[in-house]
């Protein structure tokens, strides 16, 4: 049977990728973050999961307004990374796991009645690679298959973050059924406080960080409440991006252990947070 080995929400900040492409982690200002990461990668190291389930959002790359699936599933054999406008990063292709996507679509359609987009075909952009650089470093090949998962966070209405929470609930119970014996982990990216446009451009509401840092590891069913209206204000239009951290702790167990939380900034005009969790059994 499949193991659940553990989740991490991470920020995916695209200048954090570019710092690693381009050799800058050690620089004054990226020091403080990639030291900040280090128990991620030796945690990552340590667990060694077979399958990462990246949750991630497309920014306009392989969709956009023309195509905007709600809840999209990468089912693909390989995935590679999207040219955002300065090449695609020289990252590893990520290589997938059709089977285990399938039966996590054909488990959620079916049985949990969530209707979600197959997608066999797609590049991933750096709401999925940042992630992957982060806990991985800079293999030749990522030491994991990847099963995309993409949301909604981009054009009204995206889905809520209580949906968001059911979702990942309903994708742990399709991996404790899928037979075969491999190690499964989650990621859920984007947040924290960030707005990259208009005049709250750069906000940082760390105090808010901090009810959600708290909240996904000790209370979040209550956190699964939160409205749109509420991020918006308090975390920033992009910092809706947070929703997807729902779907990585549904899939966990109720009472989770931190192994690791870090929090920095600046990022870019991000708020950087991490949390890396492990069930309580
Ligand atoms: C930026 C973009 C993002 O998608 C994100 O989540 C954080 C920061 C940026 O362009 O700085
Ligand atoms: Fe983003």
């Amino acid at each position: 049977m499949a193991k659940f080995v553990g989740g991490v929400a991470t920020s995916h900040v695209p200048s954090i990728g570019a710092a690693i492409d381009h050799n800058k982690t050690q620089e004054a200002y990226w020091k403080p973050l990639f030291d900040g990461i280090e128990p991620l990668r030796t945690w990552a190291a340590e667990a060694q999961p077979d399958v990462v389930i990246v949750v991630y959002n497309d920014h306009a790359s392989r969709f956009g307004l023309d195509l905007t699936p709600t809840f999209a599933v990468g089912a693909g054999s390989s995935f590679l990374p999207h040219d955002e406008g300065y090449g695609p990063r020289p990252v590893p292709p990520c290589v997938g796991e059709p089977d285990l996507a399938w039966h996590i679509v054909e488990s959620l359609v079916i049985n949990e009645e969530f209707d979600i987009t197959i997608v066999n075909e797609m590049t991933v952009d750096h709401g999925l690679t940042v992630p992957l650089s982060l806990a991985f470093g800079q293999p030749d090949q990522w030491p994991c298959r990847v099963i995309p998962l993409c949301v909604n966070v981009i054009q009204y209405p995206q889905p809520t973050a209580n949906r968001c929470y059911k979702l990942g609930k309903a994708i742990r119970r399709a991996i404790e059924s899928y037979p075969t014996d491999i190690k499964v982990a989650i990621f859920g990216t984007g947040g924290l406080s960030h707005q990259l446009q208009g005049e709250r451009a750069g906000l940082i509401n760390t105090p808010y960080d901090m009810k959600w840092l708290n909240g996904i590891v000790e209370t979040p069913e209550q956190l699964a409440q939160t409205t749109h209206l509420e991020l918006l204000t308090e975390a920033g239009s992009e910092g809706l991006e947070v929703i997807m951290w729902m779907i990585m702790r549904g899939a966990m167990a109720k009472d989770v252990r931190e192994v690791h939380r870090f929090y920095h900034v600046p990022a870019s005009n991000t708020a950087y947070g991490l949390l890396v969790l492990e069930d309580v059994e």
